[in-house]
């Protein structure tokens, strides 16, 4: 048995921060902020919401269309750096909240790369048999750790989540071995510390590295699942800026038409815009079942890597 993604959700919060919003507080322009980020607006928790509760609508989705039961996953794996407290971590309370009581539940920490990591995870987890249906969740408020007097961060980081059901069957390609990478020698170019507790970053270096990570990670990963790049339908890489997205598709020869550029409402999530870039191709209808694509995502670490995979593939035989 491989493992396969069979679901997808995602939920954003309630309040809209346009660029004019953030007009008001920083010294910065809405025409700044597109040509250098293509960011025009973001979404930030406002009032009682949580991290805990944009997760549960995200995975209730992701579950009502693959069509399963909350009561046979097996795991719930929430990546996050902007949990709501401290301890205990989103995941159980997501399990305990969407019904998924036999499920194990915990929350992983590899920043905007979280996403990838976690599902490379769940499919170990079921290679191995030891799950047959496991949640996969980028879940972040990066409002709650930028500093809102800091022109350079406040402006590219949103709030959201995204999800996705991955189930064992018998795939023809399934989610092939992911490329994850760390290097931490690079620790310093961004961070959150334990005082402070809000971001700081080199911006232009870590524009560098990520361009040039996630082109070499993607380039690993299509390699070692026999692919070159003309098979590949759609790449849907980390969303931290337009520019990024751009220089990493050129870098690797791969024409707008098969590049997710989704920042434009929802700015950097962090861990939740890879499935958050999903859900939007998938909306938008330039994602299909069947199709070949590419995730490639990088963060504070630093951390990256690249997968490859079969959206929504149908296995030849179900777990
Ligand atoms: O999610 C994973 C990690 N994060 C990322 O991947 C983000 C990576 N970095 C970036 O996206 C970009 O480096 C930024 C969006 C953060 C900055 O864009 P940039 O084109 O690299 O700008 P810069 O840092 O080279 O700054 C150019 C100028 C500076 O002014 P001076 O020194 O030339 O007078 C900045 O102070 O732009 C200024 N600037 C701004 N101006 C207006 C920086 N932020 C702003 C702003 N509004 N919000």
């Amino acid at each position: 048995m491989n493992a396969g993604i069979c679901g997808l959700g995602s939920a954003l919060p309630a309040q809209v921060i346009t660029n004019e919003d953030l007009m008001a507080t920083l010294d910065t322009s809405d025409e700044w902020i597109v040509r250098r980020t293509g960011i025009q607006e973001r979404r930030w928790l406002s009032g009682s919401e949580t991290v805990a509760d944009l997760t549960t609508t995200a995975c209730l989705q992701a579950l009502a269309d693959a069509g399963r039961s909350a009561a046979d996953v097996d795991y719930v794996i929430v990546s996050t750096i902007t949990a709501d407290r401290i301890t205990p971590g989103v995941a159980p309370e997501v399990a305990f909240r969407i019904g998924a009581h036999s499920a194990a539940a915990y929350d992983v920490a590899a920043a905007c790369a979280g996403f990838i990591y976690a599902l490379d995870q769940a499919a170990a987890l079921i290679e191995s048999g030891r799950a047959q249906l496991v949640l996969v969740c980028g879940a972040d408020a990066m409002s709650r750790i930028v500093d809102k007097s800091d022109r350079t961060t406040t402006v590219i980081f949103g709030d959201g989540v995204g999800a996705v059901l991955v189930a064992s069957g018998d795939y023809q390609f399934g989610l092939q071995p992911f490329e994850l990478c760390s290097d931490g020698s690079l620790g310093d170019l961004l961070y959150v510390d334990n005082d402070e507790r809000l971001i700081r970053m080199q911006g232009q270096e870590i524009y560098r590295n990520a361009v040039r990570c996630m082109a070499e990670a993607t380039r690993t990963a299509l390699t070692r699942a026999g692919m070159t790049l003309d098979d590949v339908d759609l790449f849907v890489s980390h969303q931290a800026n337009a520019r990024i997205i751009e220089s990493t598709a050129r870098e690797l020869g791969l024409p707008d038409e098969r590049v997710a550029m989704a920042i434009s409402h929802t700015a950097n999530t962090s861990s939740a815009s890879v499935p958050l870039a999903l859900a939007y191709c998938e909306r938008e209808g330039l994602l299909h079942a069947g199709d070949r694509i590419v995730l490639a995502a990088f963060g504070a670490g630093l951390v990256w890597g690249a997968g490859v995979l079969t959206w929504k593939e149908e296995a030849r035989v179900a777990a």
